[in-house]
């Protein structure tokens, strides 16, 4: 702990995330102070910042936690390479009837790059315009989900592995589904990967692995993506992992968070799911995400497939 910022829990009644006030960026240098934000990371996996301000605190924060991923610019305004756009917008925007309702940008529970072998370690999120409704960021945390695991399910999934395949149409997704998806207009990038899946391999990751640093069982499992069970590609399989990831998005803490402009959002990429309840369909939102470079080492194509990383969009 480190008395050079105040942390509080992001609520009372939630065991993981941590509310970070009165970090002043001009000790970000500060070794005592990086370190303990790197403990806090892994400890409590969701770190939310309020206060801090600018391109320059996002990038210096964001390295406080390891080396950023260098991202193709998409956009002029995102001119810095670190930096990722996260971008609806109105005419043009990503556009998903959730449940009969639409929404911009909607996305389900899910581990950013579960569908390649190497999941990044994390990132931060900073948002540039706001909806004035909506647009909230879901975390659930992974840790907590294998500790509520029953025991029976526990001792069933014991060194099983889940098979992930690229496809970002959510009306596809088969496991933990939490909406009635189906998308209405897709920019011409997420058109062409739609239009060749098969190119795209399919990874293997382990349904459960221990913390490096601590030791704790991570139910790790991303719903979106996830195809089956290694092995048990089969009415049994699908019904474990049915059962697996029904648990995960109903019966987990669940924090949502609002954002409001001077927040940075950092989460543990390892060790908990995201999601966005997206934004309504006339406004726009605009968030600028850093990527954390990492590699847990156990992810794997399946039949040690060739995979081109650059090839992806990013979710
Ligand atoms: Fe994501």
């Amino acid at each position: 702990m480190s008395d050079a910022f105040d942390t509080q829990p992001l609520r009372d009644d939630l065991p993981f995330g941590a509310r970070i006030t009165g970090l002043d960026p001009a000790l970000l240098g500060d070794g005592g102070i990086r370190r303990a934000l790197r403990d806090l990371w892994i400890d409590k996996g969701v770190l939310v910042f309020e206060g801090l301000e600018g391109e320059e605190v996002h990038l210096e924060l964001s390295r406080v936690f390891g080396t950023l991923v260098q991202h193709p610019t998409r956009e002029a305004r995102a001119a810095h390479p670190e930096l990722m756009t996260v971008r609806y917008k109105p005419d043009s925007g990503w556009l998903i009837d959730v449940d009969g309702d639409l929404r911009g940008t909607w996305l389900p529970w899910h581990s950013d790059l579960i569908y390649v072998d190497r999941i990044n370690r994390g990132g931060i999120l900073r948002p540039i315009v706001l909806p004035s409704r909506m647009g909230q960021t879901g975390f659930i945390d992974k840790i907590g989900a294998y500790r509520t695991l029953p025991d029976r399910l526990k001792a069933r999934i014991d060194g099983l592995n889940v098979i992930y395949k690229y496809d970002l149409d959510a009306a596809q997704q088969r496991f933990g589904r939490t909406a009635n998806a189906s998308m209405v207009r897709i920019s011409p990038d997420v058109a062409s990967i739609q239009a060749r899946l098969d190119d795209f391999p399919r990874v293997i990751h382990p349904m459960v692995y221990e913390q490096h640093e601590t030791g704790r069982k991570v139910l790790n499992v991303s719903p979106w993506f996830a195809v089956g069970i290694q092995g048990m590609e089969n009415a049994e399989g699908d019904a474990l992992l049915a059962e697996v990831a029904d648990h995960i998005v109903n019966s987990s803490e669940i924090y949502l968070h609002e954002w409001r402009l001077g927040d940075m959002v950092l989460w543990d990429n390892w060790r908990v799911l995201h999601s966005a309840t997206g934004c309504p369909p006339d406004e726009e939102r605009w968030m600028l995400r850093t990527t954390i470079e990492g590699d847990y080492g156990l992810g794997r194509t399946e039949a040690d497939a060739a995979i081109d990383r650059t090839d992806y969009i990013t979710v």
